[in-house]
């Protein structure tokens, strides 16, 4: 949902060419989040001027523009703030006003980007255009930029100077909704305020002498919002300047990156949404917390919270060192990412079990959970939270969990989950699943969760990612960066962190001994097993080519364990190809959707062995029946199935019950890609979709 990048340079000499080619990289590598238009924001010539490129389109079309408009890349700039947006329209269609980046007046005086929505724009734009502020396009983001030229004239005329930091504490008490937000100015040459509620934002820190703290002291202010607005003192806006006493905030204490012997030291910032576009550069990172502005002046980032409602939280922002490696980010071999995360699968599901399953002594340890096992083992319920795919993973794995820890849990859609206000109980334990730790509508389910004192636990893979510092405990399920926005291997590692987790909830229960062991040594033969699943790819490449080309809708039948697959599979075809499909639970078939079933409807049926092998075979000869000829999914060397009833068979290796969905989704994921690939469509890219959906 939209992606920003800043790049700041600081005693490191750059053309304005490498500075320009620093933001659209790291655009590109952010362009999973939205592609519906890109721009960048950098210094003209003389400091007063601002060079805005934006266009619809994804950064190939961008960066033609930069070409075409001949921006000159020669200047060199020993300090310089870029900031940069790709985007994914929420307001307003993707037309070249509506990009980012946006600027207060013509010369761009505060230029913003922004990630997420304001809610309160409509309020904040009427009054702004009751000043003569001329708005240029139909976004909610356009008001942020307004808004900080507004105070700060409005400050000017109070004769207040304030810096950019007790600036952005203004304008933000001013908006109400959420955002990741960059602006700078050229009234603060050389600096940039970046800061975040609801959408992620990070920096990462390049330079080459060894910095002094690898930590930063979050500074508080001492005195409420820099703002007043207690009601009598309120001027007609709603806005008024800080009062003179109280600028200058900055103090040592925020102060993060000095040299050794306090003189400035040359390094390089890069502010962004997500790690996988700075580590490029460098693998040292601060993740920032909602209501923390991140100032970065004179070489040195300040971090300042924009209101004082956290105090009594933590004051230490720590640099992280990333563990992510520059190959896991790009394609290496394969045409497109989705592709090689569906192949990378043998390797994600290992390393979601590496170092936590003892195979020899089939004992699980989970290093984030461990302490917090007795809490789970008593609450009197779990609730799975999740949105999308990873809903799906939950649904799949939900019915081990009852089995193994005789704890009833519900499984929820985020966004239902608080639509209904759903009650929650300090004795509940909610899981809350998310590849990246971000999902808007989860991470307000799991604020609601917090507040009513229950215990959260993040199934996650992002490191770093709201989700994986707010919940209580939790596991990382380490599948790696998943850039594809359909989400292929991020769905097959929950699935065994979920499995993993259910097995650690009962490992002192003596009578489940046995369907533990039954269960580690089928954890341990999946990853041979997905590699053998995935010599199907040619099968299914073919049937896509001749059966299933053309085709306008496809049903998936599931039962049991395999409901879960059945609804992903129609997810994931359902997104890359645009063909509708709709996974359906096989007993439910007779209560209607068989009347679409005829000899023309593509059904796949997963047949795999477990206990409802009979009622998915009953399920089977009601659409044979009624001349249905189903793709089928079976084990390998299955001959229950009768060839001139099926239209193929896609053989996979048997395993336990409770994995086989590991295992049946992958030739779903195989043919929704392959299926897409021939339609032409950009598989990475599809239409109106986001990887990480940080707006409700
Ligand atoms: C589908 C897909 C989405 C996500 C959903 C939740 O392929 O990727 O359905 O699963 O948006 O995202 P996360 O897991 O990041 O919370």
């Amino acid at each position: 949902m939209c992606g920003i990048f800043g790049y700041v340079n600081f005693l490191v000499d750059k053309t304005r060419g490498e500075i320009m080619d620093n933001l659209l990289e790291g655009l590109q590598r952010l362009e999973y989040r939205g592609y519906d238009s890109s721009g960048i924001a950098i210094d003209g010539d003389n400091k007063n001027e601002t060079i805005i490129v934006k266009v619809p389109g994804k950064v190939k079309v961008l960066k033609q523009k930069i070409i075409d408009e001949n921006v000159e890349r020669s200047t060199v700039f020993d300090n310089h703030v870029g900031i940069a947006h790709t985007r994914w329209a929420t307001h307003g269609q993707p037309m070249v006003e509506n990009c980012h980046p946006h600027r207060s007046d013509p010369t761009g005086e505060f230029v913003i980007v922004h990630n997420g929505i304001i809610t309160n724009y409509r309020a904040l734009k009427t009054l702004l255009v009751s000043k003569g502020f001329k708005f240029e396009s139909e976004t909610d983001s356009e008001c942020i930029a307004k808004l900080f030229k507004h105070i700060y004239d409005t400050n000017l005329k109070a004769g207040i100077s304030s810096d950019l930091n007790e600036l952005t504490k203004q304008v933000l008490y001013e908006l109400e909704g959420s955002y990741g937000l960059l602006v700078r100015s050229t009234h603060y040459p050389g600096e940039v305020c970046g800061t975040r509620k609801g959408s992620p934002l990070l920096v990462g820190v390049k330079t080459e002498r060894k910095l002094k703290v690898d930590f930063v002291d979050v500074e508080f202010p001492d005195q409420e919002p820099v703002v007043n607005h207690n009601a009598a003192a309120k001027n007609e806006l709603g806005l008024l300047p800080v009062a003179a006493g109280e600028s200058n905030l900055r103090t040592s204490q925020s102060r993060a990156f000095l040299s050794d012997d306090n003189i400035p030291m040359p390094v390089e910032f890069f502010l962004s949404s997500d790690p996988a576009s700075v580590i490029q550069h460098t693998k040292k990172v601060l993740f920032l917390e909602d209501d923390d502005i991140a100032h970065i002046y004179d070489g040195e980032l300040h971090i300042h919270r924009a209101n004082k409602k956290n105090a009594g939280e933590s004051t230490i922002r720590q640099i992280q060192t990333l563990e992510m490696e520059l190959n896991e980010i790009m394609k290496g071999p394969y045409k497109h990412f989705m592709q090689k995360e569906i192949f990378e699968q043998p390797d994600s599901t290992f390393n979601t079990m590496r170092g936590r399953i003892d195979f020899d002594t089939n004992t699980i340890t989970l290093g984030g959970l461990k302490s917090w096992l007795p809490i789970v083992r008593r609450c009197r319920r779990i609730i799975m939270i999740a949105c999308g795919t990873s809903y799906h993973s939950c649904l799949a794995t939900r019915s081990i969990f009852e089995e193994l820890t005789e704890i009833p849990v519900s499984v929820e859609l985020a966004s239902d989950f608080l639509d209904r206000r759903s009650p929650v109980f300090r004795d509940d334990t909610c899981v809350f699943v998310s590849q990246s730790g971000e999902t808007a509508d989860s991470i307000l389910a799991l604020q609601y969760c917090l507040e009513r004192g229950a215990l959260t636990v993040g199934i996650v893979n992002s490191v770093g990612s709201s989700m994986s510092r707010q919940t209580h405990c939790g596991v990382h399920i380490n599948a790696g960066p998943e850039i594809g926005v359909a989400s292929t291997k991020a769905y097959t590692s929950q699935y065994i962190a979920l499995v993993m987790f259910a097995l650690s909830l009962s490992n002192d229960s003596v009578s489940k001994l046995p369907r533990h062991k039954e269960i580690i040594q089928g954890l341990q033969r999946i990853p041979e097993q997905i590699k053998k699943v995935l010599l199907l790819e040619d099968k299914i490449k073919e049937l896509c080519d001749t059966k299933l080309a053309n085709q306008k809708s496809m049903l998936l039948l599931g039962r049991g364990y395999q409901f879960a697959t059945a609804l992903e599979g129609a997810l994931k075809i359902k997104e890359i190809s645009y063909m509708h499909s709709e996974g359906v639970l096989a007993g439910e078939l007779k209560h209607g959707v068989l009347a679409l079933v005829d000899d023309k409807l593509p059904i796949i049926a997963f047949a795999t062995k477990d206990s409802l092998f009979p009622k998915v075979m009953s399920a089977f000869e009601q659409v044979t029946a009624r001349d249905g000829r189903p793709i089928v999914i079976c084990n390998e060397g299955d001959e229950i199935i009768s060839s001139d009833k099926v239209l193929a068979t896609l053989e996979v290796p048997e395993t336990v019950d409770c994995l086989q969905g590991l295992l049946n989704v992958i030739p779903l994921q195989l043919m929704s890609y392959w299926l897409a690939v021939n339609k032409g469509e950009d598989v990475d890219f599809p239409r109106n979709l986001a990887k990480s959906v940080t707006v409700e």
